[in-house]
C-alpha cells in the first residue's frame, strides 16, 4: 500500500535531513527535537507546553481515564458524525492524531497515505489501552505513518493532502494560528478540506469554558473526573488554549480557509465540528 519512498516523497527536500526514516513507513522521528522546539517557541511558552504535555502523557496512561462508557460514547458520537458527513478519503494528515484512532472512519484507495503528525511519540509508542482495541479494530487494521513533530512546522510539500483533520489538539498547541497556516499550505488547492473537532465554549469570545458546561461534561464520567482532578492538582494538566466557537471560525478564516461550516458532533455536550475548504 505505502512504502518508505512514497512517504519520503511527501517531504520537502530541504526538510528530509532533519528526520530519521530508518523505521519508515511506520515511524519517522525528528533528529533534533529540542532544536526544533526552541526555534519555534519562546522559552516561557515552551516550558508551559512541556508541563502540559508531560501531565497529559501521564494522565493518558491511567486506565480509568478511558472507561468503557467514555470510549463507547466517543465511538458512537464520532461514528455518527463521519457517517453523516462521509468517511475520510484520500491522503489524510491528522495533526496531533495520537494513536490514529480516526482511521476508523477512513476509506482509503490502495495508494492513499495516512499521516499522524504529533510530538507525543512516547505516548504513541506506549500504545493504546485494551478498550481501544475492542472498539477501534478497523482503525488498527489500516496503515498509518507516525511522524514526530509539531503542527506549527510541517515538513511536507505544498498541496499534497486531500484532508487535514485536527481532533482535540488545537487546545494543546502554543500557536494554533501557525498550525492552521501550515495545514492550509499542505492541503491540495483543488478540493482540499480541513476538519477540526474541538470541544469549545459557545459564548462569544470567551476564553474559559463556562463552568456549567465543564461540570456537565465531567459529571457524565465520575471516575474520569476524579482522575482529572488528581492530575490537575499534581501534574498541572491543563490545556494551553481555550476556544469559543467564534475563535475557531476566525482562526480558520485568518489562515485563508473559506466556506466554514459549524455543526455539533452528535450526542456530545460541547464538541463541535468545523469544516472548511482551501
Ligand atoms: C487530546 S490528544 C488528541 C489525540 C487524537 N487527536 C484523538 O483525538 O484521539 C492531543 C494530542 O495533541 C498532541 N499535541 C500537543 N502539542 C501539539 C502540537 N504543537 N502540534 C501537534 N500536536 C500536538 C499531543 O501529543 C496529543 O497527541
Amino acid at each position: 500500500m505505502r512504502n518508505k519512498e512514497d512517504i519520503r516523497e511527501l517531504f520537502q527536500k530541504d526538510k528530509q535531513a532533519g528526520f530519521d526514516f530508518s523505521q519508515a513507513p511506520d515511524l519517522i522521528r525528528r533528529k533534533e527535537v529540542t532544536a526544533q522546539a526552541t526555534d519555534l517557541f519562546g522559552k516561557d511558552d515552551l516550558s508551559k507546553w512541556e508541563r502540559a504535555q508531560h501531565g497529559f502523557n501521564h494522565y493518558t496512561k491511567v486506565k480509568s481515564i478511558f472507561s468503557r462508557e467514555y470510549v463507547d460514547a466517543n465511538f458512537v458520537s464520532f461514528g455518527s458524525f463521519f457517517k453523516e458527513r462521509r468517511y475520510l478519503k484520500g491522503n489524510v494528515l491528522d495533526i496531533g492524531g495520537g494513536w490514529g484512532l480516526l482511521r476508523q472512519w477512513w476509506e482509503p484507495s490502495s495508494s492513499d497515505i495516512y499521516i499522524v503528525h504529533d510530538p507525543g511519540v512516547e505516548r504513541f509508542l506506549r500504545g493504546v489501552h485494551k478498550v481501544h482495541h475492542d472498539y477501534y479494530e478497523r482503525a488498527f487494521s489500516l496503515p498509518m505513518t507516525f511522524v514526530e513533530g509539531f503542527g506549527e512546522e510541517l515538513p511536507y510539500k505544498n498541496n499534497v493532502f486531500n484532508t487535514c483533520v485536527i481532533k482535540s489538539t488545537l487546545d494543546h498547541c502554543i500557536t494554533p494560528e501557525e498550525v492552521l497556516a501550515e495545514a492550509y499550505r499542505c492541503l491540495q488547492t483543488q478540493g482540499g478540506d480541513i476538519i477540526i473537532l474541538q470541544s469549545c465554549d459557545t459564548g462569544e469570545q470567551s476564553h474559559q469554558p463556562h463552568i456549567l458546561t465543564r461540570l456537565l461534561k465531567n459529571l457524565r464520567y465520575p471516575k474520569r473526573f476524579l482522575s482529572k482532578i488528581y492530575h490537575w492538582l499534581f501534574y498541572q494538566v491543563g490545556h494551553v488554549q481555550h476556544f469559543s466557537r467564534d475563535d475557531i471560525v476566525t482562526l480558520l478564516e485568518q489562515a485563508g480557509f473559506s466556506k466554514v461550516r459549524v455543526s455539533k458532533v452528535p450526542k456530545t455536550q460541547s464538541i463541535y465540528a468545523f469544516e472548511a475548504n482551501k
